[in-house]
């Protein structure tokens, strides 16, 4: 039988595709969570569809928090069916909603997916995270001072640390690593949202940019592992609970050691991983949703681990056979 990430590749493209659409009309509204919500109704609907009996593991929130796409939430025609397909999911349907509720860049519908127990079910709260491309895998310790990672990541790239790009997530927590990273002497390009399309720049080259580094949330950086797995790159993290309702989080789930660094392969153990990504504004990697009349155009990322796949789907929709192709 075919492997179950290539069953359900195409299939997954679609999901990305639909959400991004659905995402792409709200653009520039100023509205995010509309932004969201209609990409979580349209990811959801075409999730639902598919022939295999689905589970959200990384999700909206949950249960008692999200109506839809919560974690736990079963998804697929062939849900409670005797030698269903059974897949683990973990959503992001709008990576970087205030991208697109003010039209910036950077801003995608992503998805992964495994074989059951293949992505691990992290709580909803912030992570500590270095990520870094195929080039510099296995040189970077998320304990070490940041200029130590960042001499390593240059001795990687055979240049000077003034000639990498360090992305880090404008916010005041990170006042001290951005001037540990001045003091390096590594350029830095601050981002207003989104750590987890930063993180597959990073493991791209010729995007120009060589890390991301910083706290971010733990289920963008479960989805990071997850496209890291395909690119042959690497993200170190550590759960990081700030403010009360986080801790309490953490205690709730029985995490006791607070101290751990999950790498790569824990975040994202599945040996048949697949992830998806589709442009929703214009970014670094992929193409945002472009509209003409009767129809549009998406730019998607479609990944899988066990074939060592990396393909960008162009696909043109078209609202009939009249609808004219333009270049
Ligand atoms: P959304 O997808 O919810 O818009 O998250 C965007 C994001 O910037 C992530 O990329 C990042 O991991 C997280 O938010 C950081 O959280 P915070 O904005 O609370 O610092």
């Amino acid at each position: 039988m075919r492997p179950l990430d290539a069953r359900l590749e195409q299939a997954m493209v679609r999901v990305t595709e639909e959400a991004a659409v659905a995402a792409a009309h709200t653009m520039g509204f100023g509205d995010g969570n509309r932004s969201d919500e209609v990409a979580v109704e349209s990811m959801r609907q075409e999730l639902a569809q598919l022939p295999m009996a689905g589970r959200i593991v990384i999700g909206e929130g949950e249960r008692d928090r999200a109506p839809m796409l919560y974690v736990g939430e079963e998804l697929g025609s062939q849900c409670g069916v005797e030698g269903a397909v059974e897949v683990d999911i973990a959503v992001d349907p709008l990576e970087g909603t205030n991208l697109c509720a003010t039209g910036a860049a950077g801003a995608i519908a992503v998805l992964a997916a495994s074989e059951r127990g293949g992505l691990l079910h992290a709580p909803d709260v912030y992570m500590d995270k270095i990520v870094v491309g195929a080039t510099a895998s296995g040189k970077v310790d998320l304990d070490a001072p940041v200029g130590e990672n960042l001499r390593n990541i240059a001795d990687a790239f055979a240049r000077d640390i003034d000639d990498l790009t360090i992305v880090v997530l404008d916010r005041q927590r990170h006042n001290r690593l951005i001037a540990d990273i001045r003091a390096a002497g590594a350029r830095i390009r601050l981002i207003g949202d989104g750590d987890l399309s930063a993180g597959i720049a990073a493991a791209v080259r010729g995007t120009g940019i060589h890390a991301v580094m910083g706290i971010g949330g733990a289920p963008e950086g479960v989805l990071t592992a997850a496209a890291m797995r395909c690119l042959g790159g690497e993200i170190q993290a550590r759960l990081t609970a700030i403010g009360d309702a986080q801790k309490a989080r953490v205690e709730e789930l029985g995490i006791t050691d607070t101290d751990r660094i999950y790498s790569t392969d824990e975040l994202a153990p599945g040996s048949q991983i697949l992830f998806s990504a589709t442009g929703v504004t214009e970014g670094r990697l992929l193409r945002g949703v472009r509209f003409f009349g009767r129809g549009h155009r998406t730019q998607t990322l479609i990944m899988s681990s066990s074939r060592n796949l990396i393909r960008f789907v162009d696909s043109i929709h078209r609202e009939d056979p009249a609808t004219p192709v333009i270049f």
